[in-house]
């Protein structure tokens, strides 16, 4: 019998069924530069009309890094810390002036667009959390486990890390090669099954 995947058990097993959201990491640390070549693969996946409005801060630095950890949640803190690399996602509200580069809209779409910062800023979120599930699956790709953060200080992250800019913070990743033998993550808990979430009409 063929399998229904292409992808055979050890990538199955990488990407989904043994990758966990690690709170420990190996001591090994991460170069930036993977960041960078994962989103050039990554950035492949696609989002509506084209809009790629994710942004990734790289927190290298010590006040990088400290900033991102002091505007987590208390109960976040000490597990971020654990992870050698700490990048923050965020959505583009701007993400029409790379319409250049996307060919996602015309002059027409741009105005409309940039006289509606509501309608940017839910297109934006919605695009930019999609591509964080294309990263994280990217960085599996790379060896590498990750654990997401939503608990934090959006505003603070924001006044922080990104000043006048328009990225605006989504979701923190915790990032390191796996733990040879204690992800940290705790017993799995269950996902539905099939039966639950898939009903075919
Ligand atoms: C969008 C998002 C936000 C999350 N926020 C937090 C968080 O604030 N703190 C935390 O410890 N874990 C957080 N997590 C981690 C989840 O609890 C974890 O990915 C989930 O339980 C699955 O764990 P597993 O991959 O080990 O099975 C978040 C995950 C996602 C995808």
């Amino acid at each position: 019998m063929p399998s229904t995947f292409l992808l055979d058990a050890d990538a199955r097993s990488l990407l989904f069924l043994d990758a966990r959201s690690n709170v420990n990491f190996a001591a090994q640390p991460v170069p930036v530069e993977v960041v960078s070549e994962v989103w050039e693969l990554v950035k492949w996946g696609p989002t509506g009309n084209n809009t790629v409005p994710l942004r990734l801060l790289v927190a290298e630095s010590k006040e990088a890094r400290a900033a991102v950890i002091a505007n987590a949640l208390e109960g976040n803190r000490a597990k971020l810390a654990q992870a050698p690399l700490l990048v923050v996602a965020a959505h583009d509200e701007r993400f029409h002036d790379t319409f250049h580069v996307t060919g996602a809209g015309t002059s027409s779409t741009y105005e409309r667009l940039e006289a509606d910062a509501d309608r940017r800023a839910s297109m934006a979120h919605s695009g930019a959390m999609l591509q964080a599930g294309y990263l994280i699956l990217g960085l599996r790709a790379a060896g590498l486990a990750v654990r997401p953060y939503g608990g934090f200080d959006k505003a603070g992250m924001d006044a922080a890390l990104f000043g006048e800019s328009s990225w605006r913070s989504e979701v923190l990743f915790g990032i390191g090669y796996p733990h040879e033998d204690d992800h940290g993550a705790g017993e799995r808990r269950g996902r539905l099954g099939a039966d639950q979430a898939v009903r075919v009409a």
